[in-house]
């Protein structure tokens, strides 16, 4: 048994190529006054034709590692989360843990959409505190690009590519690491955001395609709605659970699938937008890799400092929405 799990290293990975709002202006009926407007997004990253989610799944694992002084055969745990996984089977993680070379490391995938970071982040704490695991990778990893409508303007303009990670190891000190972890779903609205095609449901077949079922399907305006009413009570229940305030939180670290959401959910708590991580303006909505690609780069600038405590919260497919509360 171990009395808490801490973040040793964090790492992220954005793919090369830079896709503007410019560039979706010439693809779909759109503008980038409308795209900044509602989204606050300029621009987002796609992966290269010969790149999959296992291998930018894998740089951001490299890098996690090195800034933990680790050694990837340490590991003796990979949990992915991912919307976009390699295959079906076998698991993104599965792919990850032979390019990393962590071959004493299990290994397997969590599905929860933009959430999934932080399912995967819960359930790697939990199988350090019982004691059977000491050192797990958590990864979000997504190449949304290919399950993209490139005809769909209400959708194409939001996603990206890209991918976090962090080191997750066991210590005997109670006061610091994932102080708690609050995970929730409402199953009954799956079909606001989806992707109806390649299943069991609808399995591929040339009718399928030809109905663009495999790509995401999403009601922007409902879904946005329920975000916000679950991200502003879920956000105000995890620090009252925790006897904090909002001004004893160093970093909001919000999902970045829509500024206005992060507005009104900040805004809700009373945080001053200086104390939130922002990146979707250059990174766009990458799902399950939004919030450890946007955590890497809050630490790499400087923005987190040792005991400060941090909050993390997401909304997406399932539905699911979760928070987490981390004593750096
Ligand atoms: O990360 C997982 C969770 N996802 C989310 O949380 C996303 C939640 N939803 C949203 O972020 C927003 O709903 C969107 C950004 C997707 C859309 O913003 P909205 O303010 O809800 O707009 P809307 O869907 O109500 O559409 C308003 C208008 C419509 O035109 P009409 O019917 O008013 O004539 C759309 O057809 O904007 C139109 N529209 C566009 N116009 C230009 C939709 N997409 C575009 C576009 N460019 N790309």
């Amino acid at each position: 048994m171990h009395l808490s799990s801490t973040i040793t290293g964090t790492g992220s990975y954005l793919p090369e190529r830079v896709l503007t709002n410019h560039d979706l202006e010439a693809m779909v009926d759109t503008t980038d006054e409308w795209i900044i407007e509602r989204t606050g997004i300029k621009e987002r990253r796609i992966a290269a034709d010969d790149q999959t989610t296992s291998d930018l799944a894998c740089e951001a694992s490299k890098a996690a590692l090195r800034s933990a002084g680790r050694q990837a055969q340490e590991l003796d745990l990979i949990i992915v989360a991912t919307t976009t996984p390699d295959m079906l089977m076998p698991s993104t993680a599965c792919m990850l843990q032979a390019k990393l070379g962590a071959s004493r490391a299990a290994a397997f995938d969590v599905s929860a959409a933009c959430s999934g970071f932080l399912y995967a982040l819960a359930v790697a704490n939990g199988m350090i505190r019982s004691g059977s695991h000491k050192r797990v990778l958590v990864v979000g990893a997504e190449v949304l690009s290919r399950f993209m409508d490139w005809q769909d303007r209400s959708t194409c303009v939001l996603f990206g590519d890209g991918a976090g990670a962090v080191l997750l190891e066991a210590s005997d000190d109670k006061n610091r690491g994932i102080m708690s972890v609050k995970l929730h779903a409402d199953g009954k609205l799956w079909e606001l955001l989806h992707i109806p095609g390649g299943g069991s449901t609808e399995p591929i077949s040339h009718k399928m395609i030809e109905d663009r079922l495999n790509f995401i399907k999403m009601r922007g305006n409902e879904t946005f709605k329920v975000a916000v009413r679950a991200l502003e009570s879920l956000v105000v229940d995890s620090l009252k659970e925790n006897g904090l305030k909002a001004s004893d939180i160093a970093l909001l670290i919000p999902h970045q699938a829509n500024i206005r959401i992060i507005l009104a959910t900040a805004s809700r708590l009373g945080m001053p937008m200086d104390r939130v991580m922002l990146n979707l303006e250059r990174v766009g909505n990458t799902s399950a890799a939004s919030i450890p690609i946007a955590m890497d780069e809050a630490a790499k600038q400087g923005r987190i400092s040792e005991n400060d405590y941090i909050l993390l919260e997401a909304f997406g497919a399932g539905l699911t929405w979760a928070s987490a509360l981390i004593k750096w």
